[in-house]
């Protein structure tokens, strides 16, 4: 639909359509009079107030949908159980409320946003105007002004006269950036499979990180929540902060009727469960035991695992359960390491490949 489609006296009158049909604000003596943009297309909407009036609808309902979608988001967070597990395909088993919380917000924002583009888009002014923009370049006299004050400062710093704190001024400033470059050193070598192997063996003792003592079984009461660490791994040792940060582990003891994963029974010890206790989002130490629902909080974002269920994510971002060491006793009674963890701990994203 075009500009001559419309009669004259309904555009505004200080904007009538020119031959072409494009609307200017310019009169005859301005320059931007033709612009020479193609042929303005009106709209339906402009020249017909029922299609008007069926996109104002159109945006209502999208605002409308928005306010029941955050209604419901409400809804779903006071009705639905925290560890409620659902099943989606093809997502597979998950929170039910992660999903119905995000279903209904990421509803709620897109309606609102549809609604903008959709009112904007067809609704809102659409005018087109010449825009008057004056020349980016410089007056003959600002460019001689500046070349002189240039000329001035140069006279003033001596530069030319002073030529070994020219040459050393160069130098310094050709040199600094080297020392960023030589940072991008940081970023090699490639750790290859070292994030996935700790210091877990065999027979490695667990040692109690508060105490430095080796655990003994009969150490770990119900309800409790230790921290151990490999035997050997010193504080002052050079590499301490990499091999403690993937070989730290959460000690529990659970009663063994309480285990629901039958794997989970079989790497414990009498109901004592090893944990890393590295978060599988992104890497915080996990630090909160609820020893009602068996439950660790990760203080970061909240990620829930259930440390009588495979230590399983039943909340929050953690991509996957957290890896359990397989455990047992030397003939002293102390807790010792049966193997290494057979999956990378921490991130999830360590995973790849
Ligand atoms: S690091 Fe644990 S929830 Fe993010």
């Amino acid at each position: 639909m075009s500009s001559q489609d419309i009669p004259e006296e309904n555009l505004p009158a200080e904007r009538a359509a020119d031959e072409h049909g494009a609307v200017s604000v310019a009169d005859e003596k301005h320059p931007f009079a033709d612009p020479g943009l193609p042929p303005h297309e009106h709209r339906i909407q402009d020249i017909d107030e029922r299609a008007a009036k069926r996109s104002e609808r159109a945006v209502a309902f999208l605002f409308t949908m928005s306010m029941l979608a955050t209604v419901g988001f409400i809804a779903a967070f006071v009705a639905i159980p925290v560890d409620e597990i659902v099943y989606i395909w093809p997502l597979g088993h998950i929170s039910g409320l992660n999903f119905a919380l995000g279903m209904t917000l990421g509803l709620a924002l897109f309606c609102i946003g549809a609604g903008a583009v959709h009112w904007a888009r067809t609704l809102m002014s659409d005018e087109e105007i010449a825009d008057e923009r004056h020349a980016i370049e410089a007056s003959p006299e600002d460019r001689a002004k500046v070349h002189a004050d240039f000329k001035q400062g140069a006279k003033e710093s001596a530069l030319g006269r002073r030529k070994l704190i020219r040459n050393t001024m160069l130098g310094a400033l050709t040199l600094v950036p080297l020392s960023g470059i030589v940072l991008l050193r940081d970023l090699g070598p490639l750790p290859e499979d070292k994030l996935r192997h700790t210091l877990w063996r065999r027979g490695k003792l667990l040692v109690n990180m508060n105490t430095d003592e080796p655990l003994r079984a009969s150490d770990v009461t119900v309800g409790s929540l230790t921290f151990a660490k490999p035997e050997g791994l010193e504080e002052h040792d050079h590499e301490f902060q990499n091999e403690i940060a993937k070989a730290a582990l959460m000690i529990v003891r659970l009663e063994p009727k309480d285990i629901k994963d039958k794997r989970e029974l079989e790497w414990s010890h009498e109901g004592i469960v090893a944990y890393s206790k590295i978060c599988t989002h992104v890497g915080c130490p996990i630090s909160l035991y609820e020893q009602q629902t068996h439950h660790v909080l990760c203080p970061c974002h909240q990620s829930t695992f259930d440390l009588s269920d495979g230590a399983r994510v039943i909340f929050g971002p953690a991509g996957h359960a957290l890896p359990q060491l397989r455990i047992g006793v030397n003939d002293e009674g102390y807790l010792e390491a049966l193997g290494d963890f057979d999956e990378p701990v921490g991130p999830s994203f360590w995973e790849r490949g």
